[in-house]
């Protein structure tokens, strides 16, 4: 079986996410037949780097010998149990980890088994919390704009993705949008901490103003990921801390794309020195194996549930596969990884190796900004470098570049116009100089020309390489 055979038995019976299926009637899907390491191999044997991890869940390389190792231990054991009057060894042991692991004070682990699940539980277990202690009015949410949470509905709420929001409008809560400190638009001379500051002004109007009617304060620490991994300063983390305690309004971290070492450091909370109510966790956490997400939140919000039956003051939300064995016992197979190979050390070199590697390419007249956040790296295109205005989405220079990378042995997936290396922890400094210079030739190419916009009956997606 071909790559071909098998791609035409997938457009007989597939409908894949966030794509516009018409796309492939161009645009080859490739079926992957294995993987190791940072490499993917198709049916032809081509074999493709896997730059953005799998959709940024990989962190140690696929078929990891460790990993795997640990799943086919548990799965002679136990595969699934439910867990609501039961529970297990893997589940009770990445609890304890977990504990350990975050910021002190984060004691209680609440499972789900993706990330959108996830932000629904930390929305839903704020929003109780406050009716569980006599203040229900206490119901909204505040955002940033240029925010991405997931995509089931209340997530989608909580995110700005202007396609979402405008074709699911009729669906979504009400929130309160506050301006991203996002560093890309930062003014002329300003630096990213200064920036990151003046933007908080509007957060503290909006919550000097709102706050009586909100119950949490939701924002992508560090790095807003999927509309274009933009970036601020930890310092806004801080002053957001800060604003939350003084007005009484919970604060969620989502740090389901950029934990577990992604922004530098494990956790990205750590580079402001605070702890959030909840933190939400997925993605990497079982090393890109399988489905798995946990909230972690204080024993003040464990104890306003904790009550006799009657009172019905209990957290409303399960999952059939919540906490499920497998997925745990993968977790804890990524933890030992990190733990025994000092993983966020090792990391430093080759976060530099990345800054060195595309450094040239802050001189491109296409680059509007090459930024980095530990191990993500993102290069943004731009049709004017002065005023450093966006190609227009039909365009889909992006789309270019993936092309382009595929071609040359890479898994490149633009957002839009923004180029970026979020790679497996495995990847090797020749490997990044390699993806360095895929990026640059296919910058080069989807910048150089204008664009068709045949395809311009597509939407902008963040989430595809439009
Ligand atoms: C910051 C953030 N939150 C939530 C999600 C949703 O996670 P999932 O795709 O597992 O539902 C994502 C996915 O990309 C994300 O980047």
């Amino acid at each position: 079986m071909t790559n071909h055979d098998w791609m035409r038995r997938d457009l007989e019976v597939l409908w894949h996410p966030c794509t516009q299926m018409k796309d492939h009637e161009q645009l080859p899907v490739i079926p992957i037949r294995r993987g190791e390491g940072v490499w993917l191999e198709d049916f032809d044997g081509n074999r493709y780097l896997d730059a953005v991890s799998s959709w940024w869940v990989n962190v140690f390389g696929h078929a990891n010998p460790r990993i795997n190792e640990r799943i086919k231990a548990q799965v002679d054991q136990l595969e699934h149990v439910i867990l609501a009057g039961f529970s297990h060894q893997p589940v009770i042991e990445l609890s304890e980890r977990l504990v350990a692991l975050t910021p002190a004070g984060l004691d209680r682990v609440f499972y789900a088994d993706n990330g959108s699940s996830c932000i629904e539980v930390a929305l839903k277990m704020s929003y109780h919390y406050w009716r569980n202690v006599g203040q229900p009015e206490k119901r909204r949410f505040v955002t940033l704009t240029n925010s991405y949470h997931g995509e089931t509905v209340a997530a989608m709420s909580v995110g700005d993705v202007a396609l979402f929001t405008e074709t699911y409008q009729g669906l979504l809560l009400d929130t309160l949008k506050v301006p991203s400190p996002d560093c890309y638009l930062r003014p002329e001379g300003l630096g990213w901490e200064a920036h990151s500051r003046q933007m908080f002004a509007h957060m503290e109007r909006t919550l000097a103003e709102h706050h009586a009617s909100v119950a949490a304060v939701i924002v992508e620490p560090l790095i807003q990921g999927a509309t274009g991994m933009r970036m601020y300063h930890p310092v806004y983390l801080r002053l957001l801390r800060e604003a939350c305690d003084r007005y009484g309004v919970h604060l969620i971290h989502d740090e389901i794309a950029v934990g577990f070492g992604r922004t530098g450091t494990m956790f990205a909370c750590e580079q402001a020195g605070i702890r959030p109510d909840f933190l939400c966790l997925s993605k990497a956490l079982t090393g890109g194996y399988l489905p798995l997400a946990a909230c972690l939140t204080t024993d003040a919000v464990y104890q306003a549930f904790y009550d006799d039956y009657h009172t019905l003051r209990a957290f409303l939300h399960s999952h059939s596969y919540t906490g499920n064995p497998l997925a745990c016992a993968a977790a804890l197979a990524t933890l030992d990884i990190f733990a025994q190979d000092d993983i966020i050390e090792v990391n430093k070199p080759l976060a530099r190796r990345m800054a060195e590697a595309t450094a040239h390419l802050v001189d491109h007249p296409h680059v509007g900004e090459v930024r980095q956040t530990g191990m993500a790296l993102a290069i943004e295109m731009t049709a004017d470098k002065a005023r450093r205005t966006p190609y227009p989405w039909q365009e889909r220079r992006g789309l270019a570049v993936y092309q382009h990378a595929l071609s040359r042995g890479a898994l490149l997936r633009p957002l839009g116009n923004v180029v970026y290396f979020l790679p497996p922890y495995v990847i090797t400094p020749e490997q990044i100089d390699f993806l360095a210079e895929v990026a640059s030739e296919g910058i080069d190419l989807a910048t150089r020309t204008s664009v068709s916009v045949a395809l311009s009956d597509l939407h902008p997606n963040h989430r595809d390489p439009g």
